[in-house]
């Protein structure tokens, strides 16, 4: 069975974002997915990479050694087939809990090599939902279709 993760990065259970995430996960279900969802904002506390490079160190390749609210949600993604990540639109930009779990999860498999770049030994697809109320039209003029986080 695939396990796939699903994360509601807004603090909001379940306003736009955590509603989008909560249907993706049924989609996920219903092929026969076994899904975990997580609401972010109800972890433990957490923070952003801390820059200590313990993930670089040989016993620790790839694994983030920073122990904290993010600790369960990085391992599970790390054992996952899929990711299903959702957040609001902040001031044009992911909020700071996405961002907090992105420098994380992107940092810990960074070898610092020319070759090989990642720790990883496969790739996770991912499913990026972000949720906004600008009206569609605004969009292409304050350059929201450049958006990209992943
Ligand atoms: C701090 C903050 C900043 C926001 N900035 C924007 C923005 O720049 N552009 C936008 O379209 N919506 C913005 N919004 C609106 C949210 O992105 C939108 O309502 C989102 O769907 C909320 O998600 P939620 O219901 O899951 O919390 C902002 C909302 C908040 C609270």
């Amino acid at each position: 069975m695939k396990k796939i993760i699903a994360i509601n990065a807004s603090p909001r259970t379940s306003w736009n974002t955590g509603t989008l995430i909560r249907e993706a996960a049924k989609g996920a279900e219903s092929e026969g997915a076994e899904v975990k969802v997580y609401d972010l904002y109800q972890s433990e506390k957490f923070t952003g990479c801390i820059s200590c490079f313990g993930c670089k160190l040989p016993e620790h390749q790839g694994v983030c050694v920073c122990k904290d609210g993010l600790t369960p949600i990085l391992d599970d993604i790390r054992s996952a087939d899929g990711l299903i990540i959702g957040t609001p639109n902040y001031l044009g930009d992911v909020s700071a809990g996405f961002r907090a779990l992105y420098e994380r999860l992107i940092f810990q498999s960074l070898t610092y090599k020319t070759e090989p770049r990642s720790y990883n030994e496969r790739r996770v697809p991912v499913l990026f939902i972000m949720t906004s109320n600008a009206a569609e039209d605004f969009y292409a003029q304050i350059g929201y279709g450049a958006l990209t986080v992943i």
